[in-house]
């Protein structure tokens, strides 16, 4: 018994999920100036594994940066007000900020980042997520850059967790019902 038993199926493969960041890093690179000095947010912590592979392949200089947030109370359902949990360290005035992220859902957590940054007067401001959940958006938010549109699941794998273990699994998959309910019970009690 390993935590692949624990996989359902397998939404996007390891080989996929590498091919298709090396085209977002090619984009990233072809659209950026090279003497920009983009900073490149991270959102902690599902977009950990998604930033370090996605920069290998990003081939200008950049910084990298990291903020946190919380909103998902550990379910299976992206609910409830965002909160910033980690700030910046760099100051973004004037700079080229591309924001780094695992999924986007219902969008309310790259809404409430986007208000956030636009505040602080970046030169421009993109967003880079691995994931799209198109069917679940109830934020109309902009997505520069769109790694895969998934179907309503939940997912884990690749730097997304469920009750914030599996994201070491290298691909994207979907928990076994037996998982869900091992780790977070019956998800239909609210
Ligand atoms: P949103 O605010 O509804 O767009 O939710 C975004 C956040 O919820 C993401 O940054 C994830 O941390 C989390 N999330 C949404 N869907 C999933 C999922 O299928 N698996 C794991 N985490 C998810
Ligand atoms: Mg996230």
């Amino acid at each position: 018994m390993t935590m692949h038993d624990d996989v359902a199926k397998i939404l996007v493969t390891e080989a996929n999920l590498q091919a298709r960041i090396v085209e977002l890093g090619a984009a990233l690179s072809a659209d950026l100036a090279p003497d920009s000095r983009p900073l490149f947010v991270c959102i902690l912590k599902g977009a950990y594994m998604f930033l370090s592979d996605l920069t290998r392949q990003v081939s200008i200089p950049h910084e990298v940066d990291f903020m946190a947030t919380s909103a998902y109370g550990g379910g299976l359902d992206s609910r409830g007000v965002v909160r910033l949990m980690l700030d910046l360290k760099a100051n973004i005035r004037g700079r080229h900020v591309v924001v780094v992220e695992d999924i986007v859902d219902r969008g309310g957590t790259i809404n409430y980042l986007l208000r956030l940054l636009e505040e602080r007067h970046p030169a421009s401001l993109r967003v880079c997520t691995l994931l799209n959940k198109p069917s679940r958006r109830e934020f109309n938010v902009p997505l520069a850059y769109v790694g895969f549109d998934i179907p309503n699941e939940f997912v884990i794998g690749y730097g997304l967790d469920i009750d914030e273990m599996y994201r070491n699994l290298p691909y994207i998959g979907v928990p076994t019902p037996a998982l869900v309910e091992r780790l977070l019970g019956n998800p239909a009690r609210e």
